[in-house]
């Protein structure tokens, strides 16, 4: 377990490392992405966790008129994203151009767009770096179309690319990939249109430092899928969780880490099936995850069927106390102080006015009293969860953890090493 202080010397080399590579990439001309773009984590709806290629203009329509009735859009969930298979089957025309799915999207993505701007939304879609996307048909891909393709999503009034990394052939290489996702990022900064750049390459090696350079945000991990722990069939939400861990050094305001989209309320994948015999996330566990991802300060992209949402989803959803922690302006991902693989994690945040957020996770499989203890001149704490007011004159707040739970407290007047972990 590191030090909070050999862990903050970790964080001073990591940045100062990012701005050595952000100097290089100035120098040798290539310019970076307008952070102001994505000043917090970028929050919206993605189609794939729930749909992946059942998608139509019709439902999509309808989702953006749930984001605002639901008050998801009042909460801060812009982005409305359309993931992959959204292109026709022959996905280019005799000019090269990508065309959508006439089936589908019968009026067209400039159509959908318009109406996702009218209802004060965003418009996401996604491509590809290699010749086809991952679930796409061939030609669906990017490569060696960047300009053109930038342009295309440009007239029709995209606002994010969420840009993948399959099918890519021989271009295997980490300067490959560099290459093409640079390439990308220089055609829609060339576009004429502020696009929010979402890298999508299921992994941030550390000699990878270019990722954060090249987008707003880069995708820390392989796909997430809606249960708790093990790796199969892709990543559990825990397992994200372990390996997103400790990549602090990488995210400022701007430029994210991004451990993949939000299961909560997203049942067991179809696509996955016959060979899912997972049990999905429940109440509980969907509420530690969403905690979780405000703690990382996370980019926020729910993935559920908005229009049968339970309120209990809607009501985790648009927590304002775990928004608030996510997309609070110093952007820092919490650090992991002390983690117990079958036990309990603690994680602890900094906040711009000065607070520090801390997270106690039951990785058990049974409720546990757990106790975070802080220093008696503490001035205010929060059980963020439930809103309440705790007595910061106690030091010590002790509470039963439902197995797989969290508690989440907001303390004014302490520093984050004066937060412990009691027995
Ligand atoms: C994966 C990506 C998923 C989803 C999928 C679509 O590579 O990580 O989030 O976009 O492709 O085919």
């Amino acid at each position: 377990m590191p030090s909070i202080l050999a862990s903050k010397a970790l964080l001073a080399t990591g940045i100062a490392l990012a701005s050595a590579c952000l100097v290089a990439h100035a120098a040798a001309g290539t310019e970076g992405p307008d952070r102001s773009l994505a000043p917090t984590p970028p929050m919206g709806w993605n189609t794939w966790n729930t749909f992946a290629d059942h998608i139509d203009e019709v439902q999509i329509r309808q989702m953006a008129d749930v984001m605002v009735s639901s008050g998801m859009r009042e909460a801060g969930y812009i982005y409305l994203n359309l993931d992959d298979n959204w292109m026709a089957d022959t996905p280019r025309d005799a000019q090269g151009n990508l065309q959508a799915d006439p089936v589908k999207f019968p009026s067209g993505l400039k159509a959908l767009a318009d109406y996702i701007h009218s209802k004060g939304l965003k418009f996401g879609i996604y491509g590809d770096r290699g010749s086809a996307t991952c679930a796409g048909p061939a030609g669906s891909g990017s490569y060696g179309h960047e300009e053109q393709d930038a342009r295309t999503f440009a007239a029709w009034g995209v606002d994010y690319l969420k840009y993948d990394n399959c099918n890519v052939g021989t271009r295997t290489t980490s300067e490959a990939m560099r290459e093409d996702f640079e390439n990308m990022g220089r055609a829609l900064r060339a576009s004429g249109r502020s696009i929010v750049y979402s890298i999508c390459a299921w992994k941030l090696r550390t000699h990878e430092s270019w990722m954060p350079a090249t987008g707003h945000l880069w995708r820390t991990t392989g796909d997430i899928r809606p249960t708790w722990a093990g790796r199969n069939p892709q990543r559990s939400m825990l397992a994200i969780v372990d390996e997103h861990a400790g990549l602090e050094a990488y995210q400022r305001p701007g430029a994210w880490n991004d451990p993949d989209m939000l299961e909560v309320g997203v049942p067991a994948p179809w696509y996955d099936l016959p060979t899912w015999h997972y049990p999905v996330l429940d109440e509980t566990e969907a509420q530690s995850h969403f905690a979780l991802w405000a703690m990382f300060s996370a980019p926020l992209f729910a993935g559920n069927d908005l229009r049968t949402m339970s309120r209990a989803t809607r009501e985790l959803l648009t927590h304002r106390g775990l928004i608030a922690l996510d997309q609070d302006p110093l952007g820092i991902q919490a650090r992991r102080v002390h983690h117990e693989p079958d036990g309990t994690d603690l994680f602890l945040k900094p906040l711009a006015n000065g607070d520090v957020a801390a997270l106690l996770l039951n990785r058990a499989e049974r409720p546990r009293t757990m106790a975070l203890g802080w220093p008696r001149q503490a001035t205010a704490v929060q059980d963020v969860l439930t809103g309440k007011v705790l007595q910061a004159g106690r030091g010590e707040y002790r509470a039963e953890v439902p197995a797989h739970g969290v508690m989440v407290l907001r303390l004014t007047g302490v520093r984050p090493e004066q937060v412990s972990l009691r027995p």
